[in-house]
């Protein structure tokens, strides 16, 4: 696993490039900076960027991801973890009180947990921070007024849009379901529910690999969009009836429930790449008319209905890019993009170009330009 780190660290090229200038600047001398995240090999990168920069780095795990090399790796880089793998919310909730604890100059939150505990208890020498996600902008914007210190949110940054949600979050879905299936896509019938930025590269990518692909959208623009973009756009309950894989990718909950139990063709692969595992409302779709099978190490629950039709769940109904043997998530380079925005938010808040009227906003043009350029630079070298 210790080259498994490694590997996503050396191909984490814009990173390695920030970590050797922070080494000479050092935009975080004498600086905590408390975060929790999931702990795998691609946040391995960041946060010793971060510790490169000259902070000292307090941090925990989220709930159900956390990977013990990763924490292992970080504990021998001389950076503080709080707990390790854990389901528990309690649990996880203490550690989180752990790296508030360490009054950290900067919080990098994910989900807005740092920031809304940080109000429970505050202390005077927190300067701001980032927040990685969207649902942690919806949670923390209400929150401006209270916090009144600049936080940068990841997740609006254009390049975030298009390099992970839209390019990368496709990719690894249908990785993701070759990997867990290991069936073909090729002239399957796959149905995309969700015409964002994830949904159309979903969507792009299992057409480019040769399925057959409609799109169920409740926003009518995006519908007309998804049309345009030379997809079939049936009506929900025709489109769930014929597809042979069914992907949800929308943010909203219970889109596919027991109430569709009747329409789903024999043999369906049901999968979500939504955050949250409440899409595909598994409990519901498994509660009465089936019996289910489970092959938890294989990532795929099985359900045989009263009237001898099958259906498969991939990974429970969670993040399928995240699930079953060997998941690797979205590609090191979008996730390198990405992290360099943090890299660069956190440095611009530290160094007090970033004011507290930039409280949960997107992260700032210049910062988008000043990554984008780099990539592009390191692509042509
Ligand atoms: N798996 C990953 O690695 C990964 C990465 C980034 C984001 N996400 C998650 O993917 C989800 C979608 O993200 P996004 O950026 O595309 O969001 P988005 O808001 O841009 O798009 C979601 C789309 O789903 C549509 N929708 C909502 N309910 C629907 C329903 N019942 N039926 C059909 N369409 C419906 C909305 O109209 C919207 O167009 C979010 O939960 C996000 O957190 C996952």
């Amino acid at each position: 696993m210790t080259y498994r780190i490694e590997w996503v660290r050396s191909s984490c090229r814009m990173l390695s490039q920030i970590t050797t200038e922070f080494e000479r600047t050092q935009p975080f001398a004498g600086m905590t900076i408390g975060t929790g995240i999931h702990l795998e090999p691609k946040t391995v990168a960041l946060l010793l960027t971060l510790h490169a920069g000259g902070a000292h780095v307090v941090s925990t795990g989220n709930l159900n991801s956390t990977q013990p090399s990763a924490v292992d790796y970080l504990r021998e880089h001389a950076v503080t973890v709080f707990g390790g793998p854990t389901r528990d919310p309690v649990e996880r909730a203490g550690h989180l009180d752990e790296v508030l604890a360490a009054e950290p100059h900067l919080l990098l939150d994910n989900g807005g947990d740092l920031f809304v505990r940080y109000l429970d208890h505050p202390y005077d020498r927190l300067l701001g921070g980032t927040e990685e996600t969207t649902s942690g902008r919806m949670r923390l914007a209400p929150l401006r007024d209270a916090i009144a210190k600049p936080v940068l949110v990841i997740n609006d940054s254009p390049i975030k849009q298009f390099a992970e949600n839209k390019h990368s979050v496709g990719q690894s879905v249908v990785e993701s379901f070759m990997r867990i299936s290991n069936r073909a896509t090729n002239g399957r019938r796959v149905t995309v529910f969700g015409y964002g930025a994830c949904g159309k590269g979903v969507a792009l990518n299992f057409r480019n690999n040769h399925a057959l692909v409609s799109v169920v959208e409740i926003d009518p623009v995006k519908r007309l969009e998804a049309m345009f973009d030379g997809f079939n756009v049936p009506d929900r309950d025709e489109a769930l009836a014929s597809a042979q894989i069914v992907i949800t990718v929308t943010g909203a909950q219970r889109v596919i429930t027991a109430a569709d139990l009747g329409l789903l063709a024999d043999d369906v692969v049901l999968a979500n790449a939504g955050h949250f595992p409440i899409e595909i409302d598994v409990a519901d779709l498994l509660a009465d008319r089936s019996v289910a099978s489970h092959a938890s190490d294989e990532g795929i629950t099985t359900a045989r209905l009263a009237d001898g039709r099958k259906l498969h769940i991939l990974g429970e109904g969670h993040m399928v890019n995240l699930a079953g043997p060997r998941p690797l998530g979205n590609s090191i380079e979008s996730m390198d993009l990405g992290f360099s925005l943090q890299a660069r938010s956190l440095e611009a808040i530290a160094n007090g170009s970033v004011g507290r009227e930039s409280c949960v906003v997107p992260v700032p043009r210049a910062i988008d330009e000043q990554v984008a350029r780099s990539y592009v630079e390191l692509a042509k070298a």
